[in-house]
Parts: C-alpha cells; structure tokens; sequence
C-alpha cells in the first residue's frame, strides 16, 4: 500500500495533537511541525511508542524562510505529500503580555503591527504554506489542504465587537485560500477552511464542547473525506454544513 503523508502544523498540542493522534491511527505517517523542536519531538516520540509512523520538524509560520526549509526536507525525505493541515494560531486574548494583548484587542490601544503580527501567523503563515509545499501536494494522492479557521472569522456571525486580530485574522484567512484556491484548481489541490468547533485547548478553554480527537475526527469525516475539487476554496463547519463567510 502506499504511504500517506500528513504535515500538521502545531501538531504538537491542543487541537493539532488531536489531529496527529487521529491522522496516525487512519495510516498516515505523520509529520508534526512546530516552533519548539524539543516539543515536536516528544510529541513524536509519543506517538511513536504507541507505534504510528511520525516525524518531527522545526517550523515557525511567521518565517517564509522556515516554511521553505520544511518544504525542502519533506521534499527530499519523502517526495510528496497528501495532506496539509493549517492548523497552527495564536489568539491575542492569551498573551502573557497584556499591552500586547490590547493592541490588538481594543479599539483604544489598537496597534496596525499587533494586528500584522497576528496576520503573520494566521492569515499570511498558511498560505505561505500553500505556496511551497503545492508541487509537493500535486505529486500526492489526496491532495487536500485543510485550514483550520473559525467561526469568529465570519463576518455574518459576528455578534460581539473588538477582538480585531483574531477575527479579521481568520476573515483574511477564509478569503485568501479561497482566492489560492480558485488560482490553483487546475492542480487538483482541494483547499478548504474549517470552524473545527469549540475544542478543549488552551485557547478553547476546559468549558468547550469537544476534544481535540473529537474535532478532528469530525471534521475529517465530514468534510475532508466528502470534499471534491468542485468544493475547493468553500468554508465549512464541522458538521459538514457550509459556513456562512
Ligand atoms: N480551541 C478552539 O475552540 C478553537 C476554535 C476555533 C479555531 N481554533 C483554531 O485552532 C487552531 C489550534 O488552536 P488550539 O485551540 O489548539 O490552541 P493552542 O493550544 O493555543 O495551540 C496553538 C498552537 O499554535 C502554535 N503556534 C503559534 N504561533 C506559531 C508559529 N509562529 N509557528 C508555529 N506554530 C505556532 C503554538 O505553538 P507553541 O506550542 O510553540 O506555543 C501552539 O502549539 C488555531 O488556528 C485556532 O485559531 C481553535
């Protein structure tokens, strides 16, 4: 049988560890990308002794220079890949640093480089993505890529103010992967955005409704393995239902 490769960014924790855990057990071998390599290779080493097949890679998704390095390995190491999962994000509302926090929180403090810093990594860091690991995605079987988005990045859903980063982070997000999305269709590279739901992280908090293994299995099943090409660029929700933008 031939092998499928998963790359998941931040595959380490929260809701990526979900999707590692998950992946794995479905027969892909995994590649975890994540900014701490010490974190990414225990999370690998975890998932090794309970015997998926796994790698680990160091990635920072602010840097067009760390995503060019991880496409060059998984070019060289495997040749292809099936699967991308965006899944890696940051939400101003848990920075440590509360001044931080604000600048991209409140419409008093805001902050254009708070919010561009947020952008980096969850608007621009996976379409970054997209770009350099597309030939790579061409030369595997399943050619889809999976963004983890939100319900907060729709604009229709919206019912509370601030939280600028955050929300306009995801909303750029949505229309940038339908924009590549629609550029590369002739590839047959199936690029979809996701509300994975309110999951168990750090971010999501203990209250949410589902953990990470919950989500990604969810998802997965209603939306990564229904799509097809004529579906590239839509937004989804967990359920399978289409999100509205
Ligand atoms: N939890 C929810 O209810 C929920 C709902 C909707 C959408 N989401 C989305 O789901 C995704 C995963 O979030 P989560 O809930 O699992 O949150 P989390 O536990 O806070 O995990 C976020 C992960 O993103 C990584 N990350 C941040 N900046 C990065 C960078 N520059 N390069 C590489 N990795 C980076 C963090 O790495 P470190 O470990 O190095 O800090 C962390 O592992 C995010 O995109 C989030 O917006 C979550």
């Amino acid at each position: 049988m031939k092998r499928k490769y998963g790359l998941i960014t931040a595959g380490h924790k929260g809701l990526g560890w979900g999707w590692s855990q998950f992946l794995t057990s479905r027969g892909y071998e995994v590649i975890i990308a994540g900014r701490s390599i010490t974190s990414v290779s225990e999370a690998a080493e975890s998932i090794h002794l309970n015997g998926g097949l796994v790698h680990a890679m160091q990635l920072d998704v602010s840097s067009e220079k760390s995503i060019q390095e991880v496409a060059s390995a998984i070019k060289e190491k495997f040749g292809k890949l099936d699967l991308l999962v965006n899944n890696a994000g940051v939400n101003p509302k848990d920075y440590k640093d509360r001044e931080k926090s604000k600048a991209a929180f409140n419409l008093e403090y805001l902050d254009p480089e708070a919010l561009i810093e947020v952008y980096r990594v969850n608007s621009l860091g996976p379409i970054l993505m997209i770009k350099h690991l597309k030939q790579l995605l061409e030369l595997g079987e399943e050619k889809r890529v999976l963004n983890i988005s939100s319900w907060l990045g729709s604009v229709n859903n919206l019912a509370f103010g601030g939280h600028y980063g955050y929300v306009s982070s995801k909303n750029l997000l949505n229309v940038l992967n339908k924009s590549a999305a629609l550029e590369i269709k002739d590839s047959g590279i199936i690029c979809v955005n996701v509300n994975p739901g309110w999951v168990k992280t750090e971010m999501g908090g203990k209250k949410a409704n589902f953990t990470p293994l919950e989500s990604a299995e969810m998802v997965y099943n209603n939306v990564l393995m229904k799509v097809e090409i004529r579906d590239t660029g839509k937004f989804y929700n967990y359920d399978g239902s289409i999100h509205p933008w």
